[in-house]
């Protein structure tokens, strides 16, 4: 991997995010094998929003590797205490490695930009990397080469659905984005990752009517209405996103093999009913599971070679 940081999946060649799916299958198959690869090596993960699932699965997959990992929360005051190059220019003195979680995605680019040693994005505003390459393993586990496979995601066109857009293009899938009108995915990033589908036979499309979007598909995908900042819009929200709820009858209109994704935490009853979520098509915890298994693939790649 040539790659320095894991800023967003349109950064890395396909070749780079094939390399991260078949380094994840070893480290999940034979973890053994790997419990040096990141000896006495430490993470710094800095946390502006909450989190259970990154954290754990970053400090966990440290320990694992031989490593350890710091959390810093909110109090170290990113941009606000101390700015985003001065924070990168002591952490790059001390420690291997960067995970951020942050609003701005700016200051997750600005860190990587000023730190000398791999900056992993653990979430912004904008995308969330990890989320989509632990999805899209659970795929792979599943279907075998995803290439021509079919996803869907319904409900609002946030930082999941934009990172599972460029997973899709640079995997040569079909992704097709169902959402309420003003809640569209990012005009950029939807045109960025056509251009990835261009070359690898892939296809993105935005559309308005969620059955219009789940129609046939392999996997059918949502996440919740309202993102962490957005609190103060969930009321309004909680109004206009109803008919784009993942429920039984949404999922009849998939293929009869899909399966039923969602990165977590949900609010149940909310986008997806009870009944899909524990049901037999829902693989919400491989997802979950797969979060260890593909950082650690990742943490190996970028900080194993330094
Ligand atoms: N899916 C995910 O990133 O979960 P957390 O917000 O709990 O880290
Ligand atoms: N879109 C959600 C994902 C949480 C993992 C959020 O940003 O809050």
């Amino acid at each position: 991997m040539t790659s320095t940081d894991l800023i967003s999946i349109h950064d890395l060649p396909e070749g780079e995010v094939h390399e991260i799916f078949a380094v994840a299958r070893d480290v999940k198959a034979f973890p053994e094998r790997y419990s040096g690869a990141l000896n006495q090596k430490t993470l710094a993960m800095l946390f502006e929003k909450p989190s259970l699932r990154t954290r754990v699965t970053f400090e966990a997959g440290m320990t694992q590797l031989g490593g350890h990992a710091i959390y810093l929360a909110q109090d170290v005051g990113l941009g606000k205490r101390e700015s985003v190059r001065d924070i990168a220019k002591n952490l790059e003195r001390w420690v291997d490695g960067i995970m951020c979680r942050t609003f701005a995605h700016k200051t997750v680019t600005d860190m990587a930009l000023h730190a000398g040693i791999p900056v992993i994005n653990g979430l912004t505003d904008l995308l969330h990397p990890c989320q989509a390459l632990a999805d899209y393993l659970t795929l792979i586990e599943k279907f075998g080469d995803l290439r021509g496979r079919k996803i869907a995601y319904v409900g609002d066109g946030n930082n999941v659905a934009h990172s599972l857009m460029f997973g899709a293009a640079k995997l040569g899938m079909e992704i097709r984005v169902g959402t309420p009108a003003g809640y569209e995915p990012n005009a950029e990033i939807v045109s960025s990752a056509r251009e990835d589908a261009k070359r690898t036979g892939g296809k993105v499309e935005v559309v308005r009517d969620p059955f219009e979007a789940v129609r046939g598909v392999d996997a059918v995908y949502t996440d919740v209405w309202a993102s962490m900042g957005q609190e103060a819009e969930a009321a309004n929200r909680a109004k206009v996103f109803p008919p784009y709820q993942v429920n039984s009858k949404l999922m009849a209109a998939a293929a009869p093999h899909a399966v039923f994704l969602h990165c977590l935490p949900a609010h149940r009853n909310d986008e997806v009913t009870d009944e899909v979520l524990d049901g037999p098509q829902s693989v919400v915890f491989d997802e979950s599971e797969n979060r260890l298994h593909v950082q650690k693939a990742i943490m190996i790649l970028l900080m194993g070679k330094r």
